[in-house]
């Protein structure tokens, strides 16, 4: 799917935690219960999901892995109120987005959700800096306002200096930092990203990963990030991979 990704208003300061925290930390900000999803396609129905059970808790870092044609994108894009699950419950944030109008669901995913893309979906006619401020732009938000704000994720991503190119004008890395600062310029709490590093050479895969990683913290996040690069995945404190249907908690040959 190819909505650009939106973003939202409070600053979040909660303290990331990792999975040994969990057990204390009380409400979940994701909570799944029972979701399946099935397709109805000219051979028949396809069957996705056979009731996914699974919470996220603030500022936890999660990876999904699983191979292609799993619905690793459908669950992520269910999860973020751009799809809705054939049965089962989805809570994101205090929502229940499976019950969100077309028009709900639009305003949730700008003001919650900060989505990021394999490939970036930049607007091409616009500079680097009016991309990033479009989730803003699209709120209605004052265009001085927006564009300073953008300027700050433009430095907090470390492309000041990129602020009037094109997308075209930059390199692979540079356009999904970019998509990252779009993604977050509005302070949502819940980051969502989907291969983020797919498309990208090992080397750089691995500083726009750094670079996820320390916003993930600074900002406070609960992050849910799709990849096929296990030794990413395996840098988040919890991996679950998608597979026949079901999610399971992943382990690394190091974890034993
Ligand atoms: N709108 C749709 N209608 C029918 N089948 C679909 C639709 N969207 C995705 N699929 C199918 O669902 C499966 C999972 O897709 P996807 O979530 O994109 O997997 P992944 O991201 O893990 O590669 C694929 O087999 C795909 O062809
Ligand atoms: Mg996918």
């Amino acid at each position: 799917m190819k909505q650009a990704p939106s973003a939202a208003a409070s600053p979040v300061s909660r303290t990331p935690r990792n999975k040994e925290s969990r057990a204390s930390e009380g409400t979940a900000i994701i909570q799944v219960r029972g979701l399946e999803k099935t397709y109805s396609t000219a051979r028949g129905s396809l069957t996705l999901f056979h009731g996914l059970d699974f919470d996220v808790y603030p500022g936890e870092l999660v990876a999904i892995v699983g191979q292609s044609g799993a619905g690793k994108s459908t669950l992520l894009h269910i999860l973020g109120a751009l799809d809705t699950p054939t049965a089962g419950t989805v809570h994101c944030a205090s929502t229940n987005t499976a019950e969100l109008t077309q028009r709900q669901a639009a305003t949730f995913r700008n003001s919650t959700i900060g989505y990021v893309w394999q490939f970036h979906y930049l607007l091409p006619e616009f500079t680097a800096l009016e991309n990033v401020a479009m989730p803003l732009l699209a709120r209605g938000q004052d265009r001085r306002a927006a564009l300073a704000e953008a300027s700050k994720w433009m430095r907090e991503v470390g492309l000041e200096d990129r602020s009037e190119h094109r997308p075209g004008e930059l390199s692979g890395g540079e356009q999904q930092r970019i998509a990252l600062a779009r993604a977050l310029v509005g302070g949502p709490r819940l980051l969502l990203a989907d291969e983020p590093t797919g498309d990208l050479d090992e080397t750089t895969a691995g500083r726009v990963f750094d670079l996820l990683e320390r916003l993930h913290v600074t900002h406070g996040l609960t992050s849910i990030i799709v990849t096929h690069n296990l030794e990413l995945a395996a840098r988040c404190a919890r991996t679950l991979r998608l597979e026949h249907g079901r999610l399971a908690p992943w382990k690394t040959a190091s974890q034993g």
